[in-house]
């Protein structure tokens, strides 16, 4: 099956490349990386962008920059990577774990509602796999409960939720460039934001405590060095423009597999909330139901496998499952539809949607045969 490698790369980051080669600044503070910030900042609709070495150094970066620290608590979904987590525990604070909702695979705001205590200082929804989490509740339920909303958009460059970008919903967004994201500079990642104060604490974090601005030998708070290098900045500002092309590639495979495959039994696919108006499909994301099906989640992953498709049998546990939160450090609501997800859920890698039309038929052949054959 032909189904495109990633990533993908070209001339355009050739010439970038040579660009800073030939600049001779190649370190952080070089123009390319200001330049790739303007511009991601831009295509996410905020006016500031901040990027940094990594998907994980930026949330824990929004949480100092929204004074987050020792004795807080942060609500996360039981259900992310665990940099979601991690970053939380990093900065001091107490990662608080809830459900997530059973088709959306995203933060349930009731469920966040219900674990608010007078200590919880932020919350933080992941947009995961795309698909934007139902921010038309976390908007004003962090607004009355006076915490910061810190969108996790790792998985979401360019998923939109009534015309408004991802990242640019809340008070910062976090993107990661990974090598598996839908844009990606091997490693790398990005904070956005609308909110200037924020804005500046968050570059100082990430520039060894200097103000914008300010002398280089001058320190004003504990931060670190999280810079990129203007080499994955030449490489992300390439990668950004071929973004757009290629989420609508998805977009179209992204339908037509779900529309090829809607009413086969015991096969859910992730939905999609109707206020998104633009996904850029990081995840084909799906749940079997084994009795409707009649075979398991692990039967069809190893039946779809065996055909050359890509796919991944979900998380082997909630993020309260992992070693390092079994012995504390966490707080974890009930999360019955994370721990029913870890046995019935799957996912296809972005890459199974940027094949060509004939092969995303094969994909879908493939699909059904994993969900019927016995
Ligand atoms: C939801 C989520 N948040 C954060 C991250 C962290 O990104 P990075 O790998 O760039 O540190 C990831 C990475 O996969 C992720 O999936």
């Amino acid at each position: 099956m032909q189904i495109p490698d990633w990533p993908i790369s070209g001339e355009r980051e050739l010439q970038l490349l040579r660009e800073v080669l030939d600049s001779g600044r190649w370190g952080g503070h070089g123009d390319m990386v200001k330049r790739f910030e303007r511009e991601f900042a831009a295509f996410t609709q905020c006016a500031h962008g901040i990027s940094a070495m990594n998907g994980t150094v930026t949330l824990e970066m929004a949480l100092c920059a929204a004074g987050v620290g020792a004795g807080d608590e942060v609500i996360v979904p039981a259900i992310s990577f665990v940099s979601t987590a991690m970053a939380v525990s990093r900065v001091g604070a107490t990662p608080v774990f809830v459900d997530i909702e059973p088709l959306s695979f995203n933060i349930d705001p009731d469920r966040a509602a219900a674990a608010i205590t007078s200590r919880t200082k932020a919350i933080m929804p992941v947009h995961f796999g795309a698909a934007i989490a139902d921010m038309e509740r976390l908007i004003p339920l962090a607004a009355e409960r006076g915490l910061a909303l810190i969108e996790d958009a790792a998985h979401a460059h360019g998923s939109e939720w009534n015309g408004r970008r991802a990242g640019s919903l809340g008070l910062a967004g976090s993107f990661s460039f990974q090598n598996s994201k839908v844009m990606t500079a091997g490693e790398g990642g990005i904070l956005t934001t609308n909110d200037a104060s924020f804005a500046e604490r968050a570059w100082s974090m990430m520039d060894q405590g200097r103000k914008p601005g300010g002398g280089w030998f001058h320190h004003y708070l504990l931060g670190s060095n999280f810079r990129i290098t203007a080499l994955q900045a030449a490489v992300l500002l390439a990668q950004l423009e071929r973004l757009p092309r290629q989420s609508c590639l998805r977009a179209r495979n992204a339908a037509l597999l779900r529309t090829e495959l809607a009413g086969v039994p015991g096969l859910a696919f992730q939905s999609v909330p109707k206020q998104q108006n633009a996904n850029s499909w990081y995840l084909l994301l799906g749940r079997i139901d084994a009795r409707a099906m009649g075979r398991t989640r692990d039967q069809f992953h190893r039946a779809l496998t065996a055909q050359g498709v890509p796919c991944t049998p979900f998380y082997p546990h909630p993020l309260y499952g992992n070693p390092l939160y079994r012995g504390g450090g966490c707080r974890a609501e009930p999360c019955p539809v994370a721990e029913a997800c870890i046995h019935d859920a799957f996912w296809l890698p972005h890459r199974a949607l940027l094949a060509d039309e004939e092969t995303t038929h094969e994909i879908a052949g493939a699909i059904l045969k994993a969900c019927i054959d016995s």
